[in-house]
């Protein structure tokens, strides 16, 4: 036990053991997970740690290459000592897989790649008794073309599902509609020479959108959440919600200086994309969640905090957990923009939900290496984003300190946007590639080719050997979600802001009751000193006991200010 005393601002220092080493169990406090709320009023999913599985990616149980719903139910043991509580599995249903299942052509089934419904069943009974939840992806945007509905669609011009996609003419013979894009790098209008009109689609051609101003379309996608929460899930993560409505008189988009990453003329997205309508749909499927006890997490793109704050709605009744993206845009690791994007989604007042990364997005090992720290700084970043006050979303692989591995030539891009974009836009194979779980073949992930190339990375960061390893990330992970789940200020306290001056270090405390956990992050490359006082926050006279560091040297003796290691952590108790 490393214990701090404060005397005259100044600080003992005792090492006496260890901290930490061992993982306290995982159960919920009492009641917290079981009956949904809890005594302060919080619900499951405010406590939980929920963690984004790629299931072509995580395990391998045929060995096709190709990881499935079997091999994710053999490593639940895995997440539930590692201190999941929640998994949301990226799309397993249906798919001609043109995204990688974001294109679905059934919503009610498994596709036979990834197994069965018995298959998926067992999965969430499995969970249950580990009191892993199950979250699905859903869709909502789009369907894939080979979805019966727009088959249908497609057939004539006075077919039952012709009006549940955006049909509209050409604007004379020749032009599209308008002059909106897809975001995949194609026009946003793709001909039909059958029936002789346009279809509208955000992503790629073989993902039409789905017409949300039907109301036959919008029962149909209320019924698909019903089917599932029968069956046992927990919720949604909500796909692109932000495209669910267009303008429908198609006002061009106002053009913007400069060209995109695929060459094309920059747009304000301003007729496609956050329509306020999107807001009764999300109360809509609010509300059918709310029979189930089910949460609803969205992928909110937005730029600041007061569109953020819009997804909440206006009277808490839109999505519990709209995704907070904005610091994976993040330059580099500043204390000081971290620091004011806190403060400001803490002043918004709702429940934050901060996403360092994702299945889109570059991984966090990858972007803030600087050659000498990596494992330090994956470290900081896992210390920064499960220790503020909120849900927790993990991205599978972050524990061990994965990091892309992008194609090395045009020929082995698998997504179809890394191949229209090429080499400005790599796609996203990098960060989506197999789990690894130990130094042998395939990383361990099957005994087939994987449909993605393991890094040679894999050899010192995969589950076996980090399991191994005290000082590994994934030890480091292991420590931090324990404390995450047994620390009921890292649950419920507050936050409030220290050193703001500073910055180089991110200093927090998470206030609860008569104690608190105390937060330094050295953000920077070189070493810092961060002053312990602490009496302005109500503890004039504190015991300090260290919860958890990343430090290589110990640290003894007296200090009105920590020396801290360059990228490290230092979590402690206080008490009064
Ligand atoms: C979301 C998904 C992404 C997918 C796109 C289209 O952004 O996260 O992977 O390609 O929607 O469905
Ligand atoms: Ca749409």
């Amino acid at each position: 036990m490393i214990k701090y005393f404060f005397k005259a601002n100044l600080v003992s220092i005792v090492l006496t053991a260890i901290v930490a080493l061992g993982f306290p169990g995982l159960a919920p406090r009492a009641g917290a997970q079981q009956k949904g709320v809890d005594a302060e009023g919080h619900a499951w999913w405010q406590h939980a740690v929920f963690y984004e599985i790629y299931p072509r990616s995580f395990a391998d149980s045929n060995n096709d290459g190709i990881g499935d719903l079997k091999g994710i139910t053999t490593k639940l043991d895995y997440l539930k000592e590692l201190g999941v509580n929640a998994i949301w599995i990226t799309p397993c249903f249906p798919s001609p897989q043109v995204d990688f299942g974001y294109d679905v052509s059934d919503y009610q089934a498994i596709d036979p790649m990834y197994g069965t419904m018995e298959d998926f069943d067992r999965l969430v009974a499995e969970g249950k008794k580990r009191d892993i939840r199950v979250i699905l992806d859903f869709v909502v945007n789009h369907t894939s073309d080979q979805h019966q509905w727009f088959i249908d669609s497609k057939s004539s011009k006075t077919s039952a599902h012709r009006d549940w996609y955006i049909w509209r003419d050409g604007k004379g013979p020749g032009p599209p509609p308008n002059n909106w894009l897809s975001t995949f790098g194609t026009a946003a209008w793709t001909f039909d020479s059958k029936t002789g009109q346009y279809y509208y689609h955000y992503f790629y051609p073989q993902q039409p959108d789905l017409n949300w101003r039907n109301a036959a379309v919008e029962k149909a996608m209320m019924d698909v959440t019903r089917f599932w929460y029968k069956r046992g899930v927990a919720g949604f993560r909500l796909d692109a919600v932000d495209t669910l409505y267009e303008d429908p008189n198609l006002t061009d988009n106002p053009v913007l200086p400069g060209t995109d990453k695929f060459g094309r003329p920059n747009m304000d997205e301003k007729y496609n994309k956050k329509l306020p309508e999107v807001h009764g749909a999300m109360r809509k499927l609010r509300t059918t969640a709310d029979e189930y006890g089910s949460v609803l997490i969205g992928e909110t793109w937005t730029s600041n905090v007061d569109q953020l704050k819009d997804y909440y709605g206006a009277n808490n009744d839109e999505l519990q957990m709209p995704m907070d993206l904005m610091m994976t845009g993040f330059k580099g690791l500043s204390a000081d923009e971290y620091r004011k994007h806190i403060a400001a989604v803490n002043a918004a007042g709702h429940w934050p939900v901060y996403v360092i990364t994702n299945h889109d997005i570059v991984r966090s090992y990858t972007r803030y290496a600087d050659g000498t720290h990596n494992d330090d700084i994956a470290k900081m970043v896992a210390a920064l984003y499960l220790t503020l006050r909120g849900s927790a979303i993990m991205y599978y692989g972050e524990e061990i300190g994965m990091e892309n591995n992008d194609p090395k030539s045009k020929d082995d891009v698998q997504d179809p946007i890394g191949k229209l974009g090429w080499p400005q836009e790599k796609g996203r194979d990098g960060e989506r590639t197999p789990m690894q779980w130990n130094h042998g073949a395939n990383a361990g992930f099957s005994v087939a080719k994987p449909w993605l190339p393991v890094p040679a990375s894999a050899m010192a960061h995969n589950v076996a050997d980090e399991m191994k390893d005290p000082d590994s990330v994934l030890s480091f992970y292991r420590k931090l979600l324990a404390l995450r789940h047994t620390e009921a200020a890292l649950l419920d306290g507050d936050y409030v802001s220290l050193n703001e001056e500073n910055p180089n270090v991110l200093t927090y405390l998470r206030r609860y009751k008569g104690e608190a956990v105390l937060v330094i992050l050295n953000m920077s490359a070189a070493e810092q000193r961060a002053p312990l006082d602490l009496s302005a926050t109500g503890f004039s006279a504190p015991k300090l006991e260290v919860l958890l560091t990343s430090f290589h040297k110990q640290v003894k003796g007296m200090f009105a200010v920590l020396p801290m290691e360059p990228y490290s952590v230092f979590i402690a108790k206080i008490t009064k």
